[in-house]
């Protein structure tokens, strides 16, 4: 029989996959959407990762920057979805908002994949998602070099910065706190106007993205549920504030004040 485009979609998995608990709950339906959409959206910008390190490792720079180009405007989506969800009101999230139960975006193992890759290794990450089916791929990549070391040793190995070698071989489960001798190398590109410039700020993009979904996430729960504790078991607001502001790629902004 001929393919259809509903066989290549696999389309009667997805679409039989919104399965709201409150049935006559009109937006709970706009809810598993938007979720979802988010998580397709995340596993494309793993799948983008990948792709990044498999370019730096070729010293492939022209790939690597489209693949991050790719990865910019997928985030920009990411960020403008957040305007879809906030046209549903508080009330009508709170009509199904108890039968959630604990489950929470805290919960997203492709976010938490994300977060480890762009460096964010926090060890109570791991021990939350032991039970995971998917366990194994968060762990590797709690383990692995984040997109940042590959930067480094794309620099190190292909364009012939001097980057120091305890940094290219620094235990990657631990996070990286920002290096005085990286940024002053880092710094030289700048001031030389090196063309290696352009994939810094990409990255800085990429850093900037993160950041502003953050953002956009913060203002959906401050006006949905305001200071009421989320259903992860989190304090909801005053812990999401706080992982505002706080740059991947220290870096890279930290050099922009001695430019
Ligand atoms: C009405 C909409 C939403 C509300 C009220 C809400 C609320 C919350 C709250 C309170 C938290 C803190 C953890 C907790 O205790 O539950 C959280 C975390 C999170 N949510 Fe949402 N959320 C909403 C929509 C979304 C959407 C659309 C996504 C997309 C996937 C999402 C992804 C996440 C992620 C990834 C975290 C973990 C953030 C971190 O730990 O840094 N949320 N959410």
């Amino acid at each position: 029989m001929d393919m259809t485009y509903g066989d290549y979609l696999q389309l009667h998995k997805i679409l039989d996959a919104q399965q709201p608990l409150s049935p006559e709950e009109h937006d709970e339906t706009l809810f598993i959407i938007i979720h979802q959409t988010y998580e397709l959206w995340f596993k494309q910008l793993l799948h983008e990762s990948n792709f990044l390190r498999v370019h730096l490792q070729a010293g492939k720079e022209s790939e690597a920057l489209d693949t991050l180009h790719r990865m910019l405007v997928i985030l920009k989506t990411l960020v403008s979805q957040a305007d879809i969800l906030e046209t549903m009101t508080p009330i009508s999230f709170y009509s199904f908002r108890t039968r959630l139960q604990q489950a929470s975006g805290f919960q997203s193992l492709q976010f938490r994949r994300l977060e480890c890759q762009l460096g964010q290794k926090n060890p109570r990450t791991l021990t939350l998602f032991t039970a995971h089916p998917a366990f194994e791929s968060l762990s590797h990549d709690y383990e692995a070099p984040t997109l940042y070391d590959a930067l480094l040793q794309f620099l190190s190995q292909h364009m012939g910065v001097a980057i120091p070698v305890d940094i290219l071989q620094r235990p990657y489960s631990q996070p990286y706190t920002g290096d005085a001798r990286v940024q002053d190398l880092l710094l030289t590109l700048y001031r030389e106007r090196s063309p290696r410039v352009a994939l810094l700020e990409r990255y800085v993009d990429l850093d900037e993205g993160m950041q502003e979904w953050r953002y956009r996430h913060v203002k959906i729960v401050e006006r949905t549920i305001g200071n009421v504790p989320g259903t992860g078991g989190s304090a909801g607001l005053a812990y999401l504030r706080a992982t505002l502001f706080q740059p991947s790629f220290v870096d890279l902004w930290a050099l922009r004040s001695s430019l």
